[in-house]
């Protein structure tokens, strides 16, 4: 998949279409409950269209010649390595540099400048980092601040990006970029300053990539291994779940924030009736939520 493609959250090009006509309406439902048991995406009454054009090369690659085939296969469970495969071609990647840029000011403005007074060296989560822009846009934003207050936080903050797709992990790791997403959101000086000229493309300097630990895992899962943290982003990705998993994950993230962290959603997206332990703090044109001292 190229990162084009997957950072403005097409499907991977040259895939064929299942056959939209060619799903049966039992087939469509048994899909939908594997696709939000599994990964929490809820697909709602009528995206026969989408799952048909994601999941044609997957139909083709793995010798099915009709959705009953790969739904059978899919609600057996045996096979995990398709499990994963057809969750990763159903997530929807999209994403950019400093999206919605006031989550970044005010990880620069308030939350560092906040949380630096402490001597603990400060953890950040990006939990659903997709092809790593925004856990890049962190560490961009981590090193600004540290230019102009040097000696200020207690060492690198620790930034670990997750994601539950796979692929979207790897490309993430390598920080290679093409044209179409280097020109989403960055500045010249920032592309200038952070990236390298590379045959694929552009990829992030090694000073920036190291500081990043990317790693697997599925939101519906234990977050307990990761440890606490002192900033959660968790964007664009409860948009795709029930209002049910939605108040499971927040509870479990509340639990993974650091008395006085901060948690940043989405611009589309809100807590509201979801957790009463954050507070709701405007910033600019967004929000942040902070869970009490
Ligand atoms: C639209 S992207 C958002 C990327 C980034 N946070 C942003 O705001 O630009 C949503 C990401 O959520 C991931 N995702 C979907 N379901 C997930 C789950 N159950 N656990 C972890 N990540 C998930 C997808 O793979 C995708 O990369």
């Amino acid at each position: 998949m190229s990162t084009s493609r997957t950072a403005l959250g097409l499907a991977p090009r040259g895939e064929a279409s299942a056959g939209a006509s060619r799903i049966s309406p039992e087939d469509y439902q048994a899909f939908c409950r594997f696709l939000e048991e599994s990964s929490g995406i809820v697909l709602g009454d009528s995206k026969q269209y989408l799952v048909s054009s994601r999941l044609g090369k997957v139909l083709q690659e793995e010798g099915f010649k009709e959705f009953s085939q790969l739904v059978g296969a899919l609600t057996k469970g045996v096979n995990r390595r398709l499990r994963e495969r057809v969750v990763d071609a159903m997530t929807t990647n999209e994403t950019s540099w400093f999206r919605d840029n006031h989550p970044y000011q005010a990880l620069k403005e308030h939350i560092l400048p906040e949380l630096a007074s402490g001597r603990r060296t400060l953890r950040i989560w990006s939990a659903a980092c997709s092809t790593g822009q925004e856990p890049y846009s962190i560490a961009i934003t981590i090193h600004e601040f540290q230019q102009a207050n040097p000696g200020r936080l207690a060492g690198w903050p620790q930034i670990v990006a997750t994601d539950i797709s796979t692929e979207v992990l790897m490309q993430a790791g390598k920080g290679i970029y093409d044209d179409l997403a280097m020109a989403r959101g960055l500045t010249p000086e920032r592309r200038r300053r952070y990236f390298r000229q590379v045959e694929e493309g552009w990829q992030v300097i090694p000073e920036l990539r190291q500081r990043i630990q990317f790693r697997s895992l599925n939101l519906l899962e234990s977050y307990g291994l990761l440890g606490r943290f002192d900033v959660i982003f968790c964007r664009n990705v409860l948009i795709y779940f029930s209002a049910d998993s939605k108040r499971d994950i927040l509870s479990r993230m509340v639990k993974s924030l650091n008395p006085g962290g901060y948690l940043i959603m989405g611009g589309s997206e809100s807590i509201s009736g979801l957790s009463d332990r954050l507070t709701m703090i405007r910033y600019g044109s967004g929000v942040l939520y902070r869970l009490g001292d």
